[in-house]
């Protein structure tokens, strides 16, 4: 059967374009060959300039590659090591590489790795120049790609002093100022590191992504530019300017696009039709190992507020049946969600194409391999913008970049001073509003990215969404329960926001197909069933504990003995929102629940949360934590309220119990986490 593949770049849709682009190619090429005579001065060819052009819009940009000589072996190199979990810290790598090859690239290579690749027990001590880019996550815990990186070098620290002492190290750890343990990665490595004998180079950095991450990151590598100038390392190259901000894919077309058409399209339209908007295993694209993820089929979609609310809260049950799929209660679920499709058909709208166009991305050269190929084969753009593009999330700044490097006229004009010096005061204002995407291409609908560019370059990846599972296996072996709040809230810009997964588990009905993946938490039951058990969950804090208490009934049921369980549940009222409120209360009749003690914090003139309840309590806690008992404390819900408080509570009622003061309390407190008898799962 002959393919009807029509390997179709953008470019030669438009003779008038490719008119105006071969002169502007002509114009380029003599300046880069002028550029080139320019450096001849040293004997080490600098950049190769690549010209790049977007078919669509016709832009002439020229990029610039490693050649083969400055990719050569022979060079020392600078590592980049990024942990992260969405995205950010990944791309400031990236863009990192991109400036410092321009700046310093004529005597070093550059090379971005991800700490899940990295080898640091075998490697770190050999390297000369290591630059980490770590988020922190959780309570205050490293991503999962640099667990194993951060729990090597925390350990390696305590056991060693120079294993690193001929290494260099610089650090930017990024948060949010919100949670309790802000940078907290970024804070302990860089002491580790310094304990290991390796040498810090510039400040520490510290990227709040509450305010504007990226000025945290522009100031700090600014300052990380000079102390590198400074030291013996590298060699800065003479012809860069002082301080040269580009973005990894700044102005280049970095994916070309390739339109399919005939029987190859049809195909490609036909088998992504019977996608019922979950995927197969495997073509996700959004980053988790294929085998990870499983196809689950859903069983059912219930509220779970009493229609008295004016809220949400929704059950949703996956069957895993067919899958090799296995959890433990209080593990978590990872849903590859997709966007709703009124946002899907208005950005096919804005980019000026049918949603069945089917196409494929290439690389256009060897800087591209920066740049993820978001799809492993051609895809029809209603399943790309479905699953890939983040349309409705609050867009990042080099997501603007890369498209107002497509703007011309006005257009050009506004998003460029929106990203210069000059502009900082707007785009302060710009980022508070938090646009989306999809509003900035409502806003500038006359910049028409290309495919490649979209996909490549400016749309953010759709990212997983985590929940904590809300069954058990023992009862549910081939299914996972989520209990997920909805997301309807109105944003900055006015526009009213529904989670995009909130929404997506909204729109399910039975037989529907989501594609997901269980990744292991360390919050589970304790393993000796006669310790007790403190659990503090409210609103969908909740989720584990209803797994915890499932697991508790089930042995029960098979005759084993346990300790006793306290559960501190809190909502707005009984009529609203009290989930689950039957199934606790059958949880305590069986004896599964020992104690129920449900905080309802709009009942009355004044708010009551579940730390009072835990300190009308005290000393009966105290007396289970600190007694025969060994009562493990368990805290799910909201990180950047809830869980301080419950905290500070905690904190109070052994203060009272023990007679000590506050830091010999939150020492007890520290003693018992590093026990793994106080396990908090916040979010
Ligand atoms: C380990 C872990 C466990 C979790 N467990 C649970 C659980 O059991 N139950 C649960 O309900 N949740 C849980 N979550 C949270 C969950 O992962 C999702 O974040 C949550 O469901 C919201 O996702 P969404 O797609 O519906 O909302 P999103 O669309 O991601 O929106 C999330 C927030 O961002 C804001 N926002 C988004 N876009 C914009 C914009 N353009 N402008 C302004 N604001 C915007 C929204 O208003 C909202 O506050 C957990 C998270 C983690 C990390
Ligand atoms: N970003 C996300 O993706 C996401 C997803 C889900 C939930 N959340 C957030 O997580 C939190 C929990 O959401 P939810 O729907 O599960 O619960 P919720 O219904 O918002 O809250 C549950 C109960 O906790 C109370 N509460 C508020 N502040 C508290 C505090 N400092 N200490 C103890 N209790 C407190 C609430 O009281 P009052 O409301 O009366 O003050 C309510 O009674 C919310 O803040 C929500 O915005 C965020
Ligand atoms: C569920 C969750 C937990 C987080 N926990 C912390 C934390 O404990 N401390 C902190 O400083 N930042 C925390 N953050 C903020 C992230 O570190 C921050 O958003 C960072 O920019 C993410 O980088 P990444 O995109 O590279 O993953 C948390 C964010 C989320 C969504």
């Amino acid at each position: 059967m002959s393919s009807s593949v029509e390997s179709l770049v953008y470019l030669p849709f438009a003779l008038p374009p490719l008119g105006l682009a071969s002169a502007l190619l002509l114009v380029v090429c003599l300046a880069l060959l002028l550029l080139r005579q320019r450096g001849n001065g040293s004997s080490i060819p600098l950049r190769q300039g690549l010209v790049s052009i977007d078919g669509q819009s016709g832009k002439v940009s020229a990029t610039t590659t490693e050649t083969a000589e400055l990719d050569s072996p022979d060079k020392p190199r600078c590592l980049l090591l990024f942990g992260t979990q969405t995205g950010t810290a990944e791309r400031f790598a990236k863009q990192l590489k991109a400036e410092m090859s321009l700046r310093y690239g004529a005597t070093t290579n550059f090379d971005v790795v991800d700490a899940e690749e990295y080898d640091a027990a075998s490697k770190l001590k050999e390297e000369r120049l290591v630059i980490f880019l770590l988020a922190t996550y959780g309570d205050g815990e490293p991503t999962d790609n640099a667990a194993e990186l951060y729990n090597w070098t925390i350990k390696a620290s305590a056991e060693e002093q120079d294993l690193l002492k001929d290494v260099t190290f610089a650090i930017f750890g990024l948060g949010n100022r919100q949670y309790e343990h802000f940078c907290a990665v970024g804070k302990r490595m860089h002491k580790a590191l310094k304990d290991l004998g390796a040498t810090p180079v510039g400040p520490r950095g510290e990227g709040d992504d509450d305010e504007d991450i990226e000025a945290d990151f522009d100031k700090w590598r600014t300052e990380l530019y000079d102390a590198l100038d400074k030291c013996s390392l590298l060699t800065k190259d003479q012809e860069q300017p002082d301080i040269t901000h580009v973005s990894a894919t700044d102005g280049a077309n970095p994916l070309n696009t390739v339109i399919l058409s005939g029987e190859a399209a049809t195909r490609v339209q036909q088998q992504q039709s019977s996608w019922n908007w979950g995927h197969p295993s495997g073509q996700n694209g959004q980053g988790a190992k294929p085998q990870d993820s499983f196809m689950a089929t859903v069983q059912c979609v219930r509220e779970l507020h009493k229609p008295a609310s004016d809220r949400s809260c929704l059950h949703v049950e996956l069957n895993t049946e067919g899958s090799s799929m296995d959890y433990a209660a209080g593990d978590h679920v990872g849903v590859y969600t997709i966007n709703p499709p009124a946002a899907v058909e208005e950005a096919a709208r804005l980019l000026n194409l049918p949603l069945d166009t089917v196409f494929s991305l290439e690389a256009t050269d060897s800087s591209s391999s920066n740049i993820d190929n978001p799809f492993t084969g051609p895809t029809t753009l209603q399943a790309a913008l479905t699953h890939h593009a983040d349309l409705l999330a609050p867009i990042n700044k080099a997501a603007v970049q890369a498209f107002a490097a497509l703007a011309k006229g006005s257009s050009a004009d506004k998003l460029q001073r929106l990203l210069s010096k000059d502009g900082a005061q707007e785009w302060k204002a710009w980022h508070r509003q938090s646009r989306c995407l999809l509003e900035v291409m409502r806003e500038f609908p006359d910049v028409q990215p290309s495919l490649g560019a979209f996909f490549g370059s400016i749309a953010p990846k759709l990212q997983v969404r985590f929940y904590s599972i809300s069954s058990s296996p023992l009862p549910h072996p081939r299914s996972i329960h989520i209990t997920c709040a909805y997301i309807d809230e109105p944003t900055p810009t006015g526009r009213q926001h529904k989670g995009v997964c909130s929404q997506h588990f909204g729109r399910l009905k039975p037989g529907d197909r989501v594609s997901a993946f269980v990744r292991r938490s360390p919050m589970h039951l304790p393993q000796n069933s006669s310790n007790a058990v403190i659990m503090i969950g409210p609103g969908t804090g909740l989720a584990p504990f209803r797994g915890f208490l499932q697991d508790r009934a089930s042995q029960m049921a098979s005759g084993k003995s346990l300790g006793p369980a306290w559960l501190f549940f809190g909502c707005r009222s009984k009529t609203q929102d009290y989930i689950y409120e039957e199934e606790l209360a059958d949880y305590q009749s069986s004896g599964a629940l020992t104690q129920l003690s449900v905080a309802f914090s709009r009942n009355g003139p004044n708010k009551v949360y579940v730390q009072d309840h835990m300190l009308k309590h005290g000393s009966e806690l105290a007396a289970l934590i600190e007694g025969q008992q060994t009562a493990h404390v368990y805290v799910c819900g909201d990180a950047k309220h809830m869980a301080k408080d419950v905290h500070k509570a905690l904190q109070t009622m052994l203060q009272q119990h023990k007679s000590c003061s506050a830091a010999e309390a939150e020492a007890a407190i520290q003693s018992l986490a590093d026990s793994g008898r106080y396990m908090r799962d916040v979010w």
